[in-house]
């Protein structure tokens, strides 16, 4: 398959890319390598998958429409994967507007993209954010999804609206993917997982709220994959399916098995909860069982192994 992936050099998009090369996919990748995060480390993700002739990188932001439709014109996709999006709960409180340009116009764009190219199947990233402070939980997706409590994911919620009513009007076939705290190799730094391993390895303090006792649903990146590439094979109509490992973790507990893996004590700063964030995610996957056969096979403890491997690894050849 001619698969276009947004944000395809980013953490879950670059592993996406990869597996889709590895089956024998053509990928086009679109990117802004934007600083919200090194951009360094976003071309170290696509590294390997540039030797590979199948894989195109086309540096370019989804909100010029006008370049975005030459890269549609060239790449012919059969095929959209939407992950590229401003991340984050805490700093979309401090720029709500850009989130809300990258997010819902920047997704509005690419829906009316593949309206016009006649691209029928589209995989979207939402996120656990749109379910905002559930009580419920596991987390179903036939909660109540209308009370976002940040930013971040009210514009994911709208972001499932416009995929919803392209779907409805041009009958485009369209799976809202909502991601459950992805971790694993190439990981996001402003994420708990690969943060505290950063920090820690560096014998520096970490910030921890709530006592440590806050809860998250961590999915190891590689079951991630599994499901999009599942909901890209798969004619489903429109959907939202959660993608989670439906198993929740304290805080507390992968901060040890941080420290377990580097054989290094974490210095903890105590902080009180930060405005938006949740006390607790966990996701009901039935469905993604269901309708993908999706199951998570990454336990907590294999994958931070993994990470950590990975970090040091990272850091000893950039250390040559
Ligand atoms: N990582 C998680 O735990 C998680 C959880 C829920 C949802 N998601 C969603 O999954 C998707 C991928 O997240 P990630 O963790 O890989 O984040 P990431 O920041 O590593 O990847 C996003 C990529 O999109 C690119 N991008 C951002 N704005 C762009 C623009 N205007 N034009 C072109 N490219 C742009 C970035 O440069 C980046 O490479 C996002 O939509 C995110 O909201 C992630």
């Amino acid at each position: 398959m001619n698969v276009l992936v947004t944000g395809g050099a980013g953490f879950i998009g670059s592993h996406v890319a990869d597996k889709l090369l590895e089956r024998g996919d053509k990928v086009s990748c679109v990117d802004n390598f934007n600083d919200y995060y090194e951009p360094e480390m976003k071309k170290r993700n696509i590294k390997q998958a540039q030797q590979n002739r199948n894989f195109t990188l086309y540096r370019e932001d989804i909100l010029n429409l006008k370049q975005m439709e030459d890269i549609f014109g060239k790449a012919k996709p059969e095929a959209v994967i939407h992950l590229a999006a401003r991340v984050g709960v805490r700093p979309s409180l401090k720029e709500p507007l850009l989130y809300e340009e990258v997010n819902v116009k920047g997704t509005l764009h690419i829906l009316e993209l593949c309206r016009k190219h006649g691209i029928r199947k589209i995989v979207f990233a939402s996120s656990s954010s749109v379910y905002g402070a559930n009580k419920k939980v596991p987390f179903s997706e036939d909660d109540r999804t209308d009370r976002p409590i940040s930013p971040y994911g009210a514009t994911k919620k709208a972001g499932e609206l416009l995929c919803h009513s392209y779907n409805s009007l041009y009958r485009m076939d369209i799976s809202c993917l909502r991601f459950f705290t992805v971790y694993g190799e190439r990981g996001r730094p402003d994420m708990a997982p690969y943060k505290f391993t950063k920090l820690i390895s560096e014998g520096k303090e970490i910030d921890v709220s709530g006592d440590g006792r806050t809860k998250r649903d961590y999915t190891y990146v590689a079951d991630i994959v599994q499901g999009v590439t599942a909901a890209l094979d798969r004619e489903l109509g429109y959907e939202i399916i959660n993608l989670g490992n439906s198993n929740t973790v304290e805080l507390q507990y992968l901060i040890g098995l941080i420290e377990k893996e580097l054989g290094k004590k974490a210095r903890i700063k105590e902080m009180p909860m930060q405005p938006g964030d949740l006390p607790v995610t966990c996701a009901d996957i039935t469905k993604a069982k269901r309708l993908l056969g999706f199951s998570p096979r990454t336990k907590i403890e294999a994958g931070i192994k993994n990470l950590v491997a990975w970090y040091n690894q990272q850091r000893q050849q950039q250390a040559k």
